[in-house]
């Protein structure tokens, strides 16, 4: 059971019961806002003999004074046999008005106690307490996950409405719903009598008659030191009985006054289990510290946001979950099939080995690859591993390689298949990196690894082929991808460029002349909250990240770096022609209104963090168009500089214009260009760096971000230009990116 688990359980169950708990505890927040307000403290200065002085001028018959939390002053006395509670103002003793209890109604403070439920129900209010400090604790550990660590923790939230009003909430409040269930838990333990607080029996004193009238409490030298900030209770010895003495509880301890000789018969200090007690007191209730009681109230308020997003974001789960049909249970299962996917469709893949294999008689599990194991049935174990990023895992299993080399190695063999896109450097990346783990863990294999290159079907078959083989079993592998859920885009303007001048004698603007690449802008359906909750619509997307587009004839996407955010109002991509490339040639057919199917896939580690620093943006080609989209958004003037590579800038300095008009908007600050192919053009934009080499410099040293988008030759030349123009700063590129600086984003 992962983290992920854990919360969801506990917030389903103990998170609902925690709603009734915070919203208990947000009413009666109030309380010590409205005692603060309406006490009359005690002035700093005043001993608690002067105040006994002025409390008896006025209430004669006092027996007890207590400074509650607020600083107010009660005087508790009796008139005849009529027990009554007193405001004194402490300035001058003078009665204020009778003492009211809370105004609240005593049922809202059982509910939050004990859930109206007694000595049971302060066990079960004990438990939530646990069930919230633990979900606070895992909410941190998938919050940082999310994050991706500490450094980034105030980065922008991406994803649904719910799962951002879940992150942006939790981020406010989850230090101070750990504190309040450590406090309540601490609370509960003297409650339920777990913990003792006082120091035992009190001692046997007695006041000694001498036969002299008690002393005037002006000369009681405890009292006449006291402040009366540290009292909490002060009981007057009882007329009736000429033995009894002075006792006061104060913040430190308590102690016993000779009403005669003025003497401190006995003083013992506050138990530890007191003083956290007073402590836990404090943090849990604000009582005496309104705006903490505030703070407090707000957070109970908040319990109710995040459980209903949080519930939410759990059916958006459940909804979008790969629903594997015919799975057997994990114990009973003789083929395992684990599934690292982060699009879903390796699902699909799965779900087909797994027909296959239960038409030959097998009893197959399929599950999530964090979910690695086997059991005492399992025969054989498959892998089916998609990579993302720069050759990593999906999100979901980002933990998964650690997890598996973790493992003691068993007999059974397990064999992986990997499914990837061969235009990424890092073809199958995670995959090799999961073979490798396995057979150096000393797993057996059933058959080495095969690497899937854009979810082929046929080569997935040819897998099926040599896998029945081996197995000895006949096993078809027929797979028929699902296209993914897509949302129509309306082209609403596109931008021509026209090819090389080798390949393209004629003027540019001819009309025989086919345009080589263009800039598509499209618009997208008006959605409601009802279509992205069924994941529909299209997901908020920003500049950098990937749209998946699936150009007809097709089930296989092609993505398309994002010049565009959300936030502008429309989609915008810059495309290439590819010769007899099937998506390109789709996408430089469309005439505004003609419409294409497409989805947003987030590429959060290419995506701008909120920053001061300065940027360095370097791109070749249609690589320019993700980063023109953060130059676009750049409404804060954070300093940008831009270096871009083409090949002539009559045909392809695509947002050219755009990009002179966001240096006089003050969005960019900087732009150099270099053009490979006409004269003094200055080469490529490697060496548009190398000649700026110690203003670069400067920039990295002053701590700035590297973004980089192009081809991968371009990116390996943008690479070594860089390692070597950073050597004097003992810098490299690959350091830049452990500390997530610089990133790729490759095609
Ligand atoms: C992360 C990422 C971001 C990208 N961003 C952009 C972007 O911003 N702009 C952009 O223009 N592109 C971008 N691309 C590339 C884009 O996704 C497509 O790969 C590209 O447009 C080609 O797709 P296609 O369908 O036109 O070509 P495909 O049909 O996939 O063919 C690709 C090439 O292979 C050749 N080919 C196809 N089939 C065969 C065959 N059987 N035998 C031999 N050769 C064959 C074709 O002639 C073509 O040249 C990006 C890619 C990635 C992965
Ligand atoms: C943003 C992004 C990054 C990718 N990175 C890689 C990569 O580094 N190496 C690779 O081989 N494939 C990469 N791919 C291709 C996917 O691994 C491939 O399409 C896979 O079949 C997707 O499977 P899934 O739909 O189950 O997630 C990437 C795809 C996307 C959208």
């Amino acid at each position: 059971m992962g983290w992920k688990d854990v919360h969801r359980w506990l917030g389903l169950t103990a998170g609902t019961l925690a709603v009734v708990l915070g919203l208990g505890g947000a009413i009666l927040a109030f309380d010590p806002v409205q005692q603060s307000w309406q006490a009359t403290a005690a002035p700093s200065d005043l001993s608690a003999a002067t105040l006994v002085e002025r409390v008896t001028r006025s209430i004669p018959a006092a027996q007890e004074i207590r400074r509650l939390p607020s600083g107010a002053i009660v005087v508790f006395s009796f008139v005849g046999d009529q027990a009554q509670a007193t405001y004194v103002d402490p300035a001058d003793g003078r009665v204020l008005g009778p003492w009211q209890p809370s105004a609240l109604p005593r049922w809202v403070k059982n509910l939050h106690r004990s859930l109206l439920l007694g000595d049971a129900g302060r066990w079960g209010a004990a438990g939530i307490a646990l069930g919230v400090g633990l979900l606070s604790v895992s909410g941190l550990v998938l919050l940082l996950r999310r994050m991706g660590g500490w450094r980034r923790l105030a980065a922008r939230v991406r994803g649904s409405l719910a799962q951002r009003v879940h992150v942006v909430v939790g981020r406010v409040v989850l230090a101070v719903l750990t504190l309040t269930s450590l406090t309540a838990l601490t609370m509960s333990a003297s409650t339920l009598g777990l913990v003792a607080l006082d120091a035992g029996a009190e001692p046997e004193v007695l006041s000694v008659a001498t036969g002299q009238a008690a002393l005037p409490v002006a000369q009681l030298a405890m009292l006449q030191s006291l402040p009366v900030q540290d009292v909490r209770r002060l009981n007057f010895p009882a007329d009736a009985d000429p033995e009894d003495t002075w006792k006061v509880i104060t913040v430190q301890g308590e102690g016993w006054i000779d009403r005669y000789a003025g003497r401190t018969l006995a003083w013992r200090d506050s138990t530890p289990a007191q003083r956290i007690y007073d402590w836990a007191l404090v943090l849990h209730t604000g009582e005496g510290a309104w705006p903490w009681a505030v703070v407090l109230g707000l957070v109970g308020a908040c319990v109710l946001v995040f459980w209903l997003s949080g519930v939410v974001m759990w059916w958006q789960a459940r909804q979008q979950a790969p629903h594997i049909t015919g799975n057997s249970p994990l114990a009973q299962a003789d083929v395992l099939i684990f599934v690292a996917s982060e699009g879903g469709s390796t699902w699909g893949f799965a779900q087909t080995l797994q027909d296959a294999l239960r038409q030959g008689g097998h009893r197959v599990h399929t599950a999530a690859l964090e979910n690695f194991e086997t059991t005492a049935t399992t025969r054989q174990v498959f892998v089916l591993a998609a990579t993302y990023g720069d050759g990593q895992a999906p999100a979901h299993a980002s933990h998964a390689l650690a997890h598996i080399a973790k493992l003691s190695p068993g007999a059974v063999p397990v064999t992986v298949l990997g499914f990837g896109d061969r235009q990424f450097p890092a073809f199958c990346a995670f995959a090799v990196a999961l073979e490798q783990t396995l057979r150096a863990q000393g797993w057996p294999t059933l058959l080495p690894l095969e690497r899937i290159h854009q979810q082929s079907s046929q080569q997935f078959a040819r897998w099926g082929q040599t896998l029945a083989q081996a197995l000895g079993e006949p096993l078809v592998l027929d797979h028929v991808p699902r296209v993914p859920l897509t949302t129509a885009l309306t082209l609403v303007s596109r931008q021509d460029f026209a090819g090389p001048r080798e390949s393209n004698l004629q003027a540019p603007q001819a009309p025989q002349a086919p345009p080589a690449a263009a800039i598509l802008r499209f618009s997208w359906p008006a959605q409601g909250p009802g279509a992205r909750l069924r994941g529909l619509g299209l997901a908020r997307f920003a500049a950098g990240d990937l749209v998946g587009i699936v150009a007809p004839g097709s089930a296989v996407p092609r993505y398309y770096s994002l010049a565009s955010g959300w936030e502008d109002g429309f989609l915008e991509i810059c495309a290439r022609q590819m010769p007899g490339g099937l998506c390109s040639t789709h996408l430089l057919g469309l005439q505004p209104g003609d419409r294409i199917a497409a989805f947003i896939r987030a590429n959060p580690g290419f995506a701008l963090p909120r920053t001061r620093r300065p940027v360095v943006l370097v791109g070749a080609g249609t690589g320019v168009a993700p980063l023109a989209g953060f130059i676009r958004r750049n409404d804060r003037h954070i300093p940008m500089h831009l270096y871009f590579g083409g090949r002539d800038p009559a045909r392809d300095f695509y947002f050219g214009p755009e990009i002179q008009r966001w240096i006089g908007e003050g969005r960019l600050e900087t732009v150099h260009t270099a053009f490979s192919r006409v004269p003094d053009g200055g080469g490529y934009v490697q060496d548009a760096l190398r000649n700026d080499a110690a203003r670069l410099r400067g920039l990295v040293a002053q701590g700035a971000i590297l973004r980089v988008c192009g081809s991968r030759a371009m990116a390996h030349g943008v690479t070594e230009a860089l390692d070597a123009l950073l050597a004097p700063l003992h810098l490299t590129v690959q350091q830049l990116k452990a500390k997530e600086r610089y990133a790729e984003d490759i095609f």
